[in-house]
């Protein structure tokens, strides 16, 4: 798991655009009065996606004063979540995951890609300033091991030769199809196997 420390750089200030306050007020109207503070997380996502996929402290502070909570408790919830962003990322945040069932299927060896291709350490932008990388746990996609998450899409099934290919046409902004790399439609098991004793080596 990666060291998650907030930016030394922090912005002075923020607050909500006009389409993050009308999503924010949405989600908390969703609370009964006085449980709006249960709005924290989805508060904390909509200040991530305005603010170019990552959470300056302002951002904690401003909606510790909307959802009337202590800082303090807002600082609490985004730091735990490693989904939630601490420093600047690159346009295209490459999360890859590194448990036991990617890690044997090869992940280590998608970590040497990112580390070569993007940035030799996790968490720092690489040249061009387009991306960057880190590694996470679980995201939940095991059966198509090894994985990787690209801001809001998995790409799955992946060695280094696609991983590496993948990486050339982010640079070049080309839009990728998210899902399997082994021609896999969703988790469907290999060689049209229906059944456990169905084709052998499947
Ligand atoms: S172990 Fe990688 S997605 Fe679950």
């Amino acid at each position: 798991m990666s060291l998650r420390r907030p930016a030394k750089d922090q912005p002075d200030n923020f607050e909500f655009n006009s389409s993050s306050l009308e999503v924010a007020n949405s989600m908390v109207a969703k609370y009964p009065k006085g449980k709006q503070q249960s709005a924290v997380m989805a508060l904390l996502y909509i200040a991530q996606k305005q603010n170019n996929n990552w959470i300056p402290l302002a951002a904690m502070k401003y909606i510790a004063k909307f959802l009337d909570m202590p800082y303090i408790k807002v600082y609490e919830v985004a730091t735990f979540y490693s989904m939630y962003n601490l420093s600047p990322v690159g346009k295209y945040f490459i999360q890859v995951c590194t448990t036991t069932p990617c890690m044997i299927r090869g992940a280590y060896k998608l970590v040497d890609v990112c580390k070569k291709k993007i940035s030799k350490n996790e968490n720092n932008i690489s040249k061009d300033g387009k991306s960057s990388w880190t590694e996470v746990e679980c995201l939940g996609a095991c059966v198509n091991a090894p994985m990787i998450q690209i801001n809001e899409d998995y790409f799955e099934d992946l060695d280094p030769e696609k991983l590496n290919n993948i990486i050339d046409k982010i640079k070049d902004d080309v839009t990728l199809k998210p899902g399997s790399y082994r021609g896999r439609t969703n988790s469907e098991p290999e060689n049209i196997r229906k059944t456990l004793l169905g084709n052998k080596n499947a």
